[in-house]
C-alpha cells in the first residue's frame, strides 16, 4: 500500500469463499499481484493491493467484491483468509466513521480509487444484451438439475472426449443467456475432507434451451485426463459431468456472468474466435441466430481451432449449416501431413473479411478458450487492423468501452 498518509483504518479487499468458484480469473487479472490461492480459497493480500478494482468486473461471481473495514493493523491475514468457510461479520470500529469522512488519501477507509482499465476486453455487456440473472443458486442454496441427454461430440479417441451434456431444472427457475455459465458441484470431498468446489462450464444452448421452450440448458465438456504439462490427472469435474447418466441429478450453481453477453440487436455481426470447448457460447450465440433467423440479420463468422477434426466439438452439425449463414473457418493444428495452424494464423489469411467486420460499428468480438490464444488473437487483430489502416490502439479502446470485445480465456 501507499502509506504516505496512513489511515488506521482499512477498507480490506477480501473474497467471499460461498460464492467464489475458483476460477483464478481474479488472480490472473491482478496487475499488482495481489491475490493468490490454495487448494481451499482466494484471497487477497492487504499489503499489496492498491484497491485498483481491476479485478472486479472480470469476476464472474461477484465474490471478488467484499470489503471489511478493519484496523490497519488487525488485517486479516492471509492464513486468516486461506481458513474461511465463510465472510466474517463486519465489526464495529471506533473511530471509523472520522476516517470514512476524511480526506481522500490513496489508502483511507473511504476511498475507492476509480478502476485501472488495465483488461484486455469490455467490462460492460453489448448495450443491447438483455439484463442477466446472476448467482441466483449459491454453493448453499444449488438448484437440482436432472440430466435429460449425454452425447459425445467428438469422435472416439485416445486423448480426448468432450461431451453435450443437456440438464433439466423442471420448474424451478433458472434462466440464462448465450455467453453465461453455470458452476457444477461434483458430489463427496476432497483429499482434506472437504466438498469439492463448484466448477464452472460454458452454457451451450441458447436463452430458450437446447430443447426449445423447456427449462434446459446444455453444456460442452471436455474429459480432463492431464494437466498442463502433459502429466496424468484425472479431473475430478470433468470426469463426473462426462460420465453423467440419464436420469442422473446434479447440483448446479449460478448462473455467472453479466458482460460476455450476445446483443440482442439482430443486426449485429458476431465475430467469434474460440478453441477446443471455448466453442461452447459460440453454439449458444448461433443456435439463437439460426433459430430465430430474418433476411437482414447481422454477418456471422467463426474462427474455430482443434489439434484435429475428430477432436472438434460438433464438427458434424457445424458442417451441416447452411453455407450463406456463417462464415467458418476451422484451424487444426495435429493433422498429420499438414502445418499447424491456429486460428490467429486463419484470421491473418482471411484479413480482408476481418478487416470488414472491423470497420462496422455493429460488429461484436468474441474470443474463448485457451489463455494461451488471447495474445495471438489480440496480436492478428491488429496486424489486420494496420493493414487496412485502421489505427488499432483508437480502435481497440472504442471497441473495449463499446461494450464489443469479450474474453473468456482459461
Ligand atoms: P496445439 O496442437 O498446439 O495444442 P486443446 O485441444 O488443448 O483444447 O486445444 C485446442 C486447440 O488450440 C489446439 O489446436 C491447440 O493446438 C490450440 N492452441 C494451443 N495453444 C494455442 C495458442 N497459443 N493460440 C491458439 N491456439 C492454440
Amino acid at each position: 500500500m501507499n502509506d504516505a498518509v496512513p489511515s488506521p483504518i482499512l477498507k480490506q479487499h477480501l473474497i467471499d469463499p460461498v460464492i467464489c468458484i475458483r476460477c483464478n480469473t481474479c488472480e490472473e487479472t491482478c496487475p499488482v499481484d495481489a491475490i493468490t490461492h490454495d487448494s481451499r480459497n482466494y484471497v487477497v493480500n492487504a499489503d499489496i493491493c492498491n484497491g485498483c478494482n481491476a479485478c472486479i468486473s472480470p469476476c464472474p461471481t461477484g465474490s471478488i467484491d467484499n470489503w471489511r473495514k478493519v484496523l490497519r493493523t488487525k488485517a486479516y491475514t492471509l492464513e486468516e483468509q486461506l481458513g474461511w468457510d465463510e465472510l466474517p461479520a463486519e465489526q464495529e470500529i471506533e473511530g471509523a466513521e472520522d476516517a470514512t469522512t476524511g480526506p481522500a488519501i490513496a489508502d483511507d477507509a473511504s476511498f475507492t480509487p476509480p478502476p485501472v482499465d488495465s483488461a484486455r476486453g469490455s467490462s460492460t455487456p453489448p448495450p443491447s444484451a438483455a439484463r442477466p440473472v446472476v448467482n441466483s443458486h449459491t454453493n448453499k442454496q444449488p438448484a437440482i438439475a436432472t440430466v435429460t441427454g449425454n452425447f459425445r461430440v467428438t469422435e472416439i479417441g485416445r486423448e480426448y472426449d468432450t461431451h453435450h451434456i443437456v440438464l433439466d431444472f423442471g420448474s424451478s427457475p433458472f434462466p440464462v443467456l448465450e455467453g453465461q455459465s453455470i458452476g457444477i458441484i461434483p458430489p463427496g470431498t476432497d483429499a482434506h475432507g472437504r466438498p469439492h468446489h463448484a466448477r464452472q462450464y460454458s452454457i451451450a444452448s441458447p436463452r430458450d434451451g437446447e430443447r426449445p421452450r423447456y427449462n434446459n440448458l446444455s453444456l460442452t465438456v471436455k474429459r480432463v485426463t492431464s494437466d498442463h504439462e502433459g502429466k496424468a490427472v484425472r479431473g475430478v469435474a470433468s470426469n463426473y459431468v462426462c460420465d453423467l447418466q440419464k436420469g442422473d441429478q446434479v447440483k448446479v450453481i449460478g448462473p455467472f456472468g453479466s458482460t460476455f453477453l450476445m446483443p440482442d440487436d439482430p443486426k449485429a455481426n458476431l465475430l467469434m474466435i474460440c478453441t477446443g470447448t471455448g466453442s461452447a457460447p459460440m453454439r449458444a450465440m448461433t443456435e439463437r441466430r439460426r433459430r430465430g433467423r430474418q433476411p437482414g440479420d447481422g454477418r456471422l463468422m467463426l474462427f474455430f481451432g482443434a489439434r484435429t477434426k475428430e477432436e472438434l466439438p460438433y464438427f458434424g452439425p457445424l458442417m451441416s449449416l447452411p453455407a450463406d449463414f456463417m462464415a467458418i473457418h476451422l484451424a487444426f493444428s495435429r493433422t498429420p501431413g499438414k502445418p499447424k495452424t491456429y486460428v490467429q494464423d486463419l484470421m491473418r489469411e482471411r484479413a480482408d473479411d476481418v478487416a470488414e467486420l472491423l470497420k462496422d460499428d455493429d460488429t461484436y468480438l468474441y474470443v474463448c478458450g485457451l489463455k494461451g490464444m488471447e495474445d495471438g488473437v489480440m496480436d492478428a487483430l491488429r496486424f489486420v487492423a494496420d493493414r487496412h489502416g485502421l489505427p488499432w490502439k483508437e480502435l481497440h479502446a472504442r471497441l473495449k468501452t463499446e461494450g464489443r470485445l469479450h474474453l473468456e480465456t482459461y
